[in-house]
């Protein structure tokens, strides 16, 4: 049951980093309600309606750029297609950052794992700095956003990524998709204290570990949701799994945590693709999954390139 319109307790406001006015303020319902019905009703409900054409993944037209720019405002994401081209990996790599650059993406996070050019690739590997990594294995992986294990403030996280299918499983490898403002939705329509307990600063924490060649990492605290303060969006920082992460020890978050998990799996809005050689998506950094694929043949397997960036699509 919807209860958008439901007070919240004065002692749940200001606990967190809710913003005092806009759709994102637990105490300007107006704005949320204009919004909310803004994006339920424009939100496609269909993989198939995210997807574009593009003709030259390299220099998309204005056009094209102009339809993934929409749908990026629409879903937070956007689908494409970019042909035969789209799947000879030595075109593709720097056609990738040249689709990127056109769409106004700039700030490559610095990743232990790309090459120069900022390109990750996510493949199976048995061996080196990526071997032992769940992505880069045939293992399933549960629902997340990029980057929630290096938050460093809102203009120091990732907020968008380009990820391009060189190469399809021959069985498996399929992405659940749903955009974070959707999931923000559902919460805050259950009950407004799930945002608040989301938005506290210590909400969400990847306790110390040790990184590839056993670089020992720091502690990793911030919140679920924030708005980005130079576009004003709303921005979502998340992992469904269970281990190496520690959650604020709160009922609220618990309950939030139980709700968010639930909407994962049931919730209507929410797109499965399998993408295809040449395809890809463009997104700021929405709530994905992968299932488990076979590759059958090692040799050419699943293969895709990701760059990720600070900042959003076309900001
Ligand atoms: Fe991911």
């Amino acid at each position: 049951m919807c209860n958008s319109h439901k007070p919240l307790a004065s002692a749940d406001v200001g606990s967190g980093l809710e913003p005092a006015e806009g759709p994102f303020s637990l105490k300007d319902e107006k704005s949320y309600a204009a919004w909310r019905a803004a994006k339920l009703t424009a939100y496609p409900k269909t993989a198939a309606e995210l997807r574009v054409t593009i003709g030259d993944l390299a220099s998309p037209t204005p056009r094209e750029r102009q339809a993934l720019r929409i749908l990026c405002a629409r879903a937070n994401m956007a689908l494409y297609d970019a042909g035969p081209l789209g799947s000879d990996p030595v075109k593709v790599r720097p056609a990738l950052r040249a689709l990127a650059d056109s769409l106004n993406m700039q700030h490559v996070e610095d990743h232990r794992s790309s090459g120069a050019d900022g390109i990750v690739e996510i493949e199976v590997a048995d061996e080196g700095g990526r071997a032992g990594y769940i992505p880069y294995s045939t293992r399933p992986i549960s629902w997340h956003t990029d980057g929630y294990y290096n938050y460093h403030g809102p203009s120091r996280c990732v907020q968008a990524m380009v990820l391009h299918c060189v190469r399809d499983a021959a069985d498996g490898g399929i992405n659940g998709l749903l955009d974070h403002d959707i999931a923000y939705i559902r919460l805050r329509d259950r009950d407004p204290a799930f945002i608040a307990a989301l938005m506290h600063p210590e909400a969400m924490t990847i306790p110390p570990g040790e990184e590839a060649h056993g670089r020992p990492r720091a502690a990793n605290t911030g919140p679920v949701f924030f708005v980005d303060p130079a576009t004003g969006a709303l921005v979502m920082r998340y992992t469904a799994r269970k281990r190496n992460i520690s959650w604020r020890q709160d009922e609220t978050t618990r309950r939030a945590l139980e709700a968010l998990e639930e909407i994962l799996e049931t919730d209507p809005l929410v797109l499965t693709y399998k993408m295809q050689p040449g395809e890809g998506m463009v997104c700021n950094n929405v709530l994905h999954s992968r299932t488990g694929f076979d590759n059958r043949d090692a040799a050419a397997g699943r293969l895709l390139y990701r760059v990720r960036y600070y900042g959003r699509v076309g900001a």
